[in-house]
């Protein structure tokens, strides 16, 4: 199944370093639905990070919960950089289960998307060797910092997340051997006052 995704804004009403200044990790979050216009515009933030050699070494997955975006059906799904759709890769509402693999971080569960950051290492180490480990790693921090200001941004909470089983994020997800999953971002409203 595939979902289309909206043209991202290429204009906000929040400048950069009003973004950079109100950015903080953001925990709380309200049982209201996304647009496809919100999430299109994070997944497109994610997607936009410089990438050694332009190796685009991450792989981006996004586990949806069940009527939590506009007319998508709750799922993994992965995203793919220069791609316009999005492809269901796995079907359910997998965020409790995701929250289990986050060392019961149970926040995850609430947020009605997590955008999970995978590496395919081998596209960047084929040309740079073992430093191209180095660069995967730099790599997921731009795009991760690319999702919190677009957050930021749009008025939407999220948080980096690092603390999780590897194995069992890509138990949950179904993800291929070579996607190793990097960071959680769960996404939603703010239940606080931005
Ligand atoms: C590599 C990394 C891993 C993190 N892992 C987690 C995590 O597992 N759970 C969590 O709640 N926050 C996590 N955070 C968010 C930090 O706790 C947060 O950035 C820090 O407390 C500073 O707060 P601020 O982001 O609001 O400035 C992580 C941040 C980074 C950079």
């Amino acid at each position: 199944m595939k979902i289309k995704l909206e043209e991202a804004d290429k204009k906000g009403t929040v400048s950069v370093e009003e973004a950079i200044a109100r950015r903080k990790s953001r925990r709380a979050f309200k049982s209201i639905k996304l647009t496809g216009k919100q999430l299109s515009q994070v997944l497109w933030a994610a997607l936009k990070a410089p990438s050694a050699g332009a190796t685009y070494p991450l792989a981006l997955y996004v586990v949806i919960g069940a009527d939590c975006v506009e007319q998508i059906e709750a799922g993994v799904y992965h995203a793919e950089r220069g791609h316009s759709e999005l492809e269901r890769h796995k079907e359910g509402d997998l965020r409790a289960a995701l929250a289990d693999a986050c060392l019961g971080q149970r926040f995850i569960a609430h947020a009605p998307v997590s955008l999970v950051i995978a590496a395919e290492y081998e596209r960047t180490t084929r040309r740079y060797g073992d430093r191209g480990v180095r660069y995967v790693l730099i790599e997921v921090g731009h795009a991760s910092q690319n999702v919190y200001l677009e957050c930021e941004g749009l008025g939407l909470a999220t948080v980096a997340i690092g603390a999780f089983y590897d194995e069992a994020v890509s138990r949950v997800l179904d993800l291929p051997r070579q996607h190793r999953p990097l960071y959680v971002m769960p996404v939603g409203a703010s239940a606080e006052k931005l």
